[in-house]
This record gives C-alpha cells, sequence and structure tokens, in this order.
C-alpha cells in the first residue's frame, strides 16, 4: 500500500505533466478519458445483461442513453440536465448547430424533434430518448449534396456572417415539410423564431420562395 511520500510524488509528477501538456492537449486527454470511462460503463451494463439486474436506484438517471440522430443509434452519456445542443456538440461532434444565447431566444440551436423544430438549447437530452432528432448534418443527400433549401439560400446569398444558417435552414426545412408552397407572409411568421443578427431576413425569405418554386414572391427589390 503506497504511503503519504508516494501519493505527494506521484502528485508532484502528476502536476508537471500537466505543465507540460498544452491546455489543448489536456482538453483531448479528459474528453478521452470519458469516452473510455462510457465506453466501460457500457461494457458492463452489457455484462450485467447475463445476470440478475440490479434495481435502478429510487430517483436515479441512467446515464448512458441511446438516442436516435439523423437516423442513426447513437450512445451516449449524458448528465440528468444536460441538454441536447451541449450533447450534439460536445458529446457528438454536431457542431452545426450552434449555440448563442443559450436560453432559448434565438434560434441558433434549432433542430427538428419527430419533425417539430425545437431550441435545443432549452431541451433536455433526456427528454428525446425514443424520439426522432434531426440536425442540419441529417440534411444533406446520400452523397452529400446540399438540400433543396440550403442550395437556395446560396443562390439567394442568404447567408451573411452564417451564424444563424443552420438554425434558419432547419427551421425552413420543417416549414416546408408541413407546407410546401407557403407565401412569403406565411414563412415569415414561421421563421420568427430565428434571429439573424445581421438582418437578412429578406435574404432568407428569398431562399425558402426560390426552395419552394415560389419565385414570384422573390423580392430584391431596394
Ligand atoms: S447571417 Fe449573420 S446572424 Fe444571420
Amino acid at each position: 500500500m503506497a504511503d503519504f511520500t508516494d501519493i505527494s510524488s506521484a502528485v508532484d509528477s502528476a502536476a508537471a505533466n500537466a505543465r507540460r501538456v498544452s491546455r489543448r492537449e489536456f482538453i483531448k486527454r479528459v474528453i478521452a478519458s470519458g469516452a473510455v470511462a462510457s465506453s466501460a460503463s457500457f461494457m458492463a451494463g452489457g455484462l450485467a445483461g447475463c445476470t440478475p439486474r440490479r434495481a435502478a436506484v429510487a430517483g436515479s438517471v441512467e446515464r448512458l442513453v441511446s438516442l436516435n440522430i439523423n437516423g442513426q443509434l447513437r450512445r451516449v452519456d449524458v448528465l440528468p440536465q444536460e441538454t441536447l445542443a451541449m450533447t450534439l456538440r460536445y458529446k457528438l461532434g454536431l457542431t452545426g448547430t450552434k449555440l448563442s444565447r443559450d436560453r432559448a431566444e434565438c434560434g441558433a440551436c434549432t433542430v427538428m424533434i419527430d419533425g417539430t423544430t425545437v431550441y435545443s438549447c432549452s431541451t433536455l437530452t433526456h427528454s428525446v430518448r425514443a424520439r426522432k432528432v434531426v440536425t442540419v448534418e441529417g440534411l444533406r443527400g446520400p452523397n452529400g449534396e446540399l438540400h433543396p433549401v440550403q442550395q437556395a439560400f446560396v443562390e439567394e446569398l442568404s447567408p451573411q456572417c452564417g451564424f444563424c444558417t443552420p438554425g434558419q435552414v432547419v427551421a425552413a426545412v420543417a416549414l416546408l415539410q408541413k407546407n410546401p408552397k407557403p407565401t412569403r407572409e406565411e414563412a415569415r411568421h414561421a421563421m420568427s423564431g430565428n434571429l439573424c443578427r445581421c438582418g437578412a431576413y429578406d435574404n432568407y425569405l428569398n431562399g425558402i420562395m426560390r426552395a419552394c418554386g415560389n419565385h414570384a414572391e422573390i423580392s430584391h427589390g431596394v
């Protein structure tokens, strides 16, 4: 058994190592160790299936969950209070979902759940188990081609800085799935939950009008 001298030198050695690694490297190692911990937990869960399952602790939440993201089943370790935006960006690497206000105000984090748009910054990940989540990454075609809405946004030069664009794309796709040929006013109303700090609203509406073939309501007027 190690004495206090051993522990002290181990701590000193770890501190020296920590000083030698860059901040980026340190973060990468922390993420990697989290993934290993998740895998170990998953393995333990799998093996537990061969023996009588332990009763769940009352009031506890199972952290290792299966999520349907863009048609794929993803296993991920989720904290009880974790938001979907955090899980998508920092656990699953789906950084197309943006975080801006992080309080259900701007729509940059918009995703679809069972075909309906939600602010993922204000949705608990545990609440979307057994539901279908679609992010902007899930809208591309089988060969990586742009979704028609994305193509129309490109052709209409809709984005300015582009930060809000993924949320605008998801919201527009959800609109056209429910209403394939909206009027410009209907689209304006449907997109009202997606703010654009560049004020490119008319450009996005032009993109939606182009995507749905409503060319009569494309407006490039001054
Ligand atoms: S294009 Fe810049 S925030 Fe919308």
